[in-house]
């Protein structure tokens, strides 16, 4: 069995320009676990999850995904990413974007064909596959961007606020799959805003200003805050690490 970490954040600074966007950021991820990333607007969440998937080259640190140094090509490909806004050919539709997206992947043909229905089921499109996307409500299209970043089954999954505008009903389900996935050995980073969703992950990384100021399971950060809510515990830590 390997041990090591299925994804190691070592001294991360992301400068933009003057502006340090992520500051000193030290983070592991082990196999089968969710992980969330909590915090408020312009906090830094994209910027770190974009450096996991190796869009940004970082001003110092480095990245390990799988036991390989990122940027790597061969190691993207066992990568899901869905990003913050849904990148989807609006013309094409939902089959031909999973088509299109599974070719990037190197799956043709028949293959591409059989997991791209197994994804359209997984996210409740099967039946609307034909239909352009640009005829696709908001939901129906956060569901397609998770069935594309499903479509080559990766072993790790970047979603970055995956639930945003979109109804509980959905959330639930969305859920539900991510329990799924993590069931079957899948190490999932999911970025969020929303209080209540990060009580579903495995372990907390409380973000603020590029720095995380907090990091466990949801129950011990309540726990060490001497507080009832994440809520609470966010307003602690971001605290704490402002008085210093
Ligand atoms: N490419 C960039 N160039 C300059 N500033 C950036 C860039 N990307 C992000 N930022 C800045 O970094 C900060 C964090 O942004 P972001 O990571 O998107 O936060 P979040 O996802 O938590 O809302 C913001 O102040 C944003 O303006
Ligand atoms: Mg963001």
């Amino acid at each position: 069995m390997n041990a090591n970490p299925v994804i190691s954040v070592n001294n991360l600074t992301q400068q933009f320009g003057k502006s340090v966007v992520l500051d000193k950021v030290d983070l592991k991820v082990h196999k089968g676990e969710i992980l969330g990333i909590l915090g408020p607007s312009g906090s830094g969440k994209t910027t770190l999850v974009k450096a996991i998937v190796g869009m940004n080259s970082p001003t110092e640190g480095d990245i390990t995904l799988l036991d390989t140094k990122i940027p790597s090509l061969k190691v993207i490909s066992r990568v899901g990413y869905m990003a913050q806004s849904d990148a989807l050919y609006e013309d094409l539709s939902a089959m031909d974007n999973l088509l299109f997206f599974a070719a990037l992947y190197g799956l043709k043909g028949k293959a591409a064909k059989v997991r791209a229905e197994e994804v359209l089921k997984l996210t409740h499109l099967y039946e609307e596959q034909k239909k352009p996307v640009r005829n696709f409500s908001g939901g129906m299209k956060r569901r397609l961007s998770l069935a594309i970043s499903l479509i080559h089954e990766p072993d790790v999954l970047i979603l970055d606020e995956p639930t945003v505008g979109i109804d509980p009903v959905l959330r639930q389900e969305f859920w539900e799959k991510f329990y799924e996935l993590k069931s079957t050995g899948c190490t999932i980073i999911i970025t969020t805003h929303v209080m209540d969703e990060a009580e579903k992950c495995d372990r907390l990384a409380l973000i603020r200003g590029g720095r995380i100021t907090a990091l466990s399971s949801p129950e011990e950060l309540k726990k060490q805050s001497n507080t009832s809510t994440i809520e609470g515990a966010f307003l602690y830590f971001g605290r704490s690490k402002d008085g210093e």
